[in-house]
């Protein structure tokens, strides 16, 4: 264990920092001086220097507790020994090849003898691909082209997976409508795709029937992390799955996240049957990586064995051999018991986080599962993506703390969200849930 920055609070880069000058630079050339919108906070982003363990140093020498880990990607934090090892081995000898490598069958393998709906696997370069081969391997094995996802689930960028992603009270409509999420989206899009509300059983199982004749594929992720990290009920996963079974459509289950929360997948936690699945983040051990993956009828779209492919696909960087050799470090390292660590490891900050929210006796609650969770500063239930909506107070609040937190030497999300990694110790855990109680009691008297 690391001693975070001594004397941390209020260690915000100011606007005489090393991070504040490289963010002047970055504007220039950068739009919004950023290259991805997730990087940026409040007035600039603090630079890295370097990631150590489970820890990252910034330009200006503090050191913070990374609960982050890139978006959920890093499951054994920063520069792990073995998979730099791994990388070192094959880095000297070439990165990319237009030949294949043994190594993507090495990664292909562990990930069939793991997760019991995979018979083949497909690789790409991150989840955003991932999901959109995985629709449109859907749509060329039905030849149908209507998607279903929910509303508000964060899919990454492909058009059909983004649609709905940001809907509010003011367009959402009573049945979900389908709201596109950039400027200039073809309304094609739109009318392809069918947006269901989270665990309102009835009208989605109604929706999916009344799509019936064109619906390709059901998009699901059992514990989406833009809708509060709230799980989807049995009753919801079960309805809809026999739902597309009945109407002819394909189940795709994105485990891009989801993969972290047990060794034979999300899909085993949950009882999900899918046809096709999604792996991005974790399965490439800190390198780009996507997969999709699922049954031998589902996969036979990407083969030419019997002629051209219903769905050729391809990619310069794909199943390149360090992001494969990396990978492949990272999911050895990642057994049952390391998976069970990492159980233990999420229900104590769950706990010590709820403990502070009952200590400063105002409202909030812990959502998640396995190695992931989320705060919330506010007690109404929530079951989908309206009842887990913000308000402008809550969004507020979480930008105070996210501010707060960062601080005091630990990185969440700007939504207040954290995905532990392997090397987190239980004390830097408890140190989390005592960093929060103060940052709350702060943000208290703040608001
Ligand atoms: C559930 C889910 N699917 C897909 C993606 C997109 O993955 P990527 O950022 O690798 O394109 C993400 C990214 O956070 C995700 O959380």
């Amino acid at each position: 264990m690391l001693p975070r920055t001594e004397g941390m609070i209020d260690m915000w880069p100011d606007d005489n920092s090393n991070s504040a000058a490289i963010f002047a630079r970055a504007r220039q050339v950068l739009p919004g001086g950023v290259s991805r919108l997730l990087t940026w906070v409040d007035p600039f982003p603090i630079y890295a220097k370097r990631g150590i363990g489970a820890y990252i140093e910034d330009v200006d020498g503090v050191l913070r507790l990374d609960l982050l880990n890139n978006f959920a990607s890093l499951i054994h934090g920063h520069a792990h020994p073995a998979i730099v090892e791994a990388v070192a081995e094959v880095i000297g000898n070439g990165s990319c090849f237009a030949f294949p490598t043994e190594r993507e069958i090495q990664l292909a393998e562990l990930l069939r003898d793991r997760v019991a709906s995979v018979d083949k696997v497909r690789f790409c370069n991150s989840g955003t691909e991932a999901v959109m081969l995985a629709l449109k391997a859907a749509r060329a094995r039905t030849g149908r082209h209507r998607i279903a996802k929910i509303e508000g689930a964060y899919h990454g960028m492909y058009d059909h997976a983004e649609v709905s992603l940001d809907s509010t009270p003011e367009n959402w409509g009573n049945v979900p409508k389908s709201i596109p999420h950039t400027r200039g989206t073809p309304p094609a899009v739109l009318d392809d795709t069918l947006v269901l509300p989270l665990n309102q059983t009835e009208e989605a199982v109604r929706l999916v029937r009344d799509s019936a004749d064109n619906l390709a594929a059901i998009l699901i992720d059992p514990v989406p992390s833009a809708i509060g990290m709230i799980e989807m009920s049995a009753e919801f996963l079960q309805a809809v799955q026999k739902a597309a079974r009945e109407v002819g459509a394909l189940i795709v289950t994105d485990e891009v996240i989801a993969l972290r929360l047990g060794y034979h997948g999300a899909q085993a936690r949950y009882g999900i049957e899918p046809d096709l699945t999604t792996f991005a983040k974790i399965i490439g051990g800190g390198y780009p990586i996507g997969a999709v993956c699922g049954t031998e009828a589902a996969m036979a779209v990407f083969s030419h064995d019997h002629g051209p492919p219903l769905n050729p696909s391809s990619g310069t960087f794909t199943g390149n051999p360090v992001s494969m050799a990396a990978g492949l470090a990272a999911m050895e390292a990642l057994t049952p018991e390391i998976y069970q660590q990492l159980e233990r490891a999420g229900e104590q900050a769950r706990t010590g986080l709820r403990n502070a929210f009952d200590r400063a006796g105002r409202p909030g609650q812990v959502t998640g599962v396995g190695s992931m969770f989320q705060i919330h500063f506010h007690d109404r239930p929530m079951t989908d993506y309206r009842s887990a909506y913000l308000t402008t107070a809550e969004k507020a609040m979480a930008k105070v703390v996210h501010r707060g937190m960062l601080d005091r030497g630990f990185i969440l999300s700007p939504r207040c969200s954290g995905f532990l990694s392997t090397v987190m110790t239980s004390a830097e855990i408890t140190d989390l849930a005592a960093a929060f109680a103060m940052t709350l009691e702060v943000a208290q008297e703040a608001h």
